[in-house]
């Protein structure tokens, strides 16, 4: 054992080591720190509801039943009165539904819906692509899909598209197609909830004009005086 001798220089306490030292723990507490703040553990974004746009004002109102009372004869007013029930009728809220081939059409224009969907056996879609695969039992605003617990495309023989609203009309009073009296046509057209979404259609749509009641008012009123179709 030999002690340091006086030609060995002594070691300064607070030399360039042990600057670099404690420089090395600073930044081994500031990487141990930084990686816990990181990997800490904490709650995943959850995905929230949202708020669904209020629904659009209804400016283009149908005409009241009162309007057409002026029109003397009574065949001329029943038919005017159907013309104007032709604004919801031919609408393509509800002509998307009434096509008349296999497949559905979609939005204002009425192009073809996309993905490509046929009617299937019962209109709700084929086995592989049922309807409710994606639409579901209301409007989902967030993927802007349609929906309504009965969602199923109208049989062919109640097909509307490429017709007149005259054909429409005689179609609709024709048992034999609409499979309805009068009456029942009557409450279909003024309380079916399927037909009631035509008002309600979610996503940026434009409603059918009016609102059911008022509809289901025209309707009424047409079949009262005879249920007269355009030529
Ligand atoms: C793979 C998903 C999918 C399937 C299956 C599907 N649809 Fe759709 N459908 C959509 C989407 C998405 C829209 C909205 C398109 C838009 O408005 O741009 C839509 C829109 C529609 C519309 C247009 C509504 C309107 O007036 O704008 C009708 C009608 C419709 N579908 C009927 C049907 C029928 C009937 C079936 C079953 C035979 C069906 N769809 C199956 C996805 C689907
Ligand atoms: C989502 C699809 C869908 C929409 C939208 C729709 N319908 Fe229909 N419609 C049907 C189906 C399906 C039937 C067959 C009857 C049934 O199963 O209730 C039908 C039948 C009818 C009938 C029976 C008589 C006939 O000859 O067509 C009338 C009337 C009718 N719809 C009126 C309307 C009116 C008016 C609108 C728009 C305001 C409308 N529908 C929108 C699916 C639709």
């Amino acid at each position: 054992m030999s002690a340091p001798g006086p030609s060995e220089p002594r070691r300064r306490r607070f030399g360039i080591g042990f600057f670099f030292r404690t420089l090395g723990l600073i930044f081994l507490a500031v990487i141990i720190l930084g990686l816990t703040y990181l990997l800490y553990p904490r709650p995943i974004l959850q995905s929230e509801p949202i708020a669904a746009p209020p629904a659009a004002a209804h400016v283009d109102h149908l005409r009241p039943v009162s309007d057409f009372d002026n029109i003397a004869d009574l065949r001329a007013r029943s038919v005017a009165l159907f013309e104007e029930a032709g604004r919801v009728i031919q609408n393509p809220r509800c002509m998307n539904c009434h096509p008349r081939s296999d497949r559905p059409t979609q939005t204002d224009a009425m192009r073809a819906h996309t993905p490509w969907v046929s009617r299937g056996f019962d209109g709700g879609g084929e086995p592989t692509m049922r309807c409710s695969t994606c639409h579901h039992n209301e409007n989902i605003e967030a993927s802007g899909v349609p929906g309504n617990p009965l969602w199923h495309l109208a049989p062919i023989e109640m097909a509307w598209q490429g017709k007149t609203l005259g054909e429409i009309c005689e179609q609709l009073l024709d048992p034999a197609r609409s499979g309805m009296t009068r009456e029942e046509l009557l409450h279909h057209m003024a309380e079916d909830e399927l037909v009631g979404w035509a008002w309600n259609p979610g996503g940026d749509r434009t409603p059918a004009p009016g609102t059911q009641q008022e509809f289901g008012a025209i309707i009424a009123a047409w079949l009262d005086t005879g249920g007269a179709c355009p030529q």
